[in-house]
């Protein structure tokens, strides 16, 4: 199976968690794009999406699922997200297409978060993918001077610029043994936004596409 392959069977085994009548929080990036899709077959069951990205609602439109925002429903039952690396404690790394902002909030307000990857993505330890952290613009040099003294090295994102107009700061190198503790370190620093960590709330559950299968970890 090709990594898309794996994408896609790992989008459509999440799609069993569905149910009628729902609004349901949709991720961003090229695996909950196979999600859409298959979302798109179910349009008539499903009483609307809320959306992570400007992106994943033009998509979901086109899908023809109703968009709806979060403060229209309070809370999500099912929140659906790609991943760039997720460890065996289903904690995460996201952001690679730079809505992890949006993403996080809605994997906060969900009661299942469903993380739907290819092989590739499983790690056993987070941090070989850069850590993509939001900042606001005036912020920049500040914020990358502080990652540096956390031991990252501290590449702006070029040409990019969030759904939020504000700019992504990626990360290498640093150590992420801790990263509850990493991830709430970030955070506070003065003009980040949010960093591409969700490890205090991470997925409920992870659905792998690989060679053989579909595996599924909770
Ligand atoms: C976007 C994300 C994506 O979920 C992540 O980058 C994975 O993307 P893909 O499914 O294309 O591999 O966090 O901000």
């Amino acid at each position: 199976m090709t990594q898309d392959d794996q994408k896609r069977a790992a989008a459509e085994a999440a799609l069993a968690h569905v149910e009628g009548g729902m609004v349901l929080g949709v991720g961003s990036g090229s695996t909950c794009a196979y999600f859409i899709a298959g979302l798109g077959r179910l349009s008539a069951r499903v009483d609307g999406a809320v959306a992570s990205s400007e992106a994943t609602a033009a998509m979901l439109q086109a899908a023809g699922i109703a968009l709806l925002s979060l403060s229209d429903v309070g809370r999500l039952p099912l929140y659906v997200d790609g991943a760039d690396e997720a460890n065996p404690q289903l904690q995460l790394i996201k952001g690679g297409g730079g809505a992890l902002t949006r993403e996080k909030i809605l994997a906060a307000a969900s009661d299942l978060f469903i993380c739907i990857v290819d092989a590739s993505k499983r790690v056993d330890q987070l941090g070989r993918f850069p850590l993509p952290v939001e900042v606001l613009p005036m912020a920049v040099s500040l914020v990358a001077d502080q990652l540096s003294k956390l031991g990252g090295r501290a590449i702006l994102r070029s040409g990019f610029t969030t759904d939020n107009g504000n700019l992504i700061i990626d990360v290498e190198g640093l150590n992420l043994a801790d990263p509850v503790a990493l991830e709430s370190e970030i955070n506070q620093l003065a003009g980040v936004v949010t960093c591409g960590l969700f490890a205090r709330r991470p997925a409920d559950r992870l659905i792998v596409g690989t060679d053989e299968s579909v595996q599924e970890y909770h």
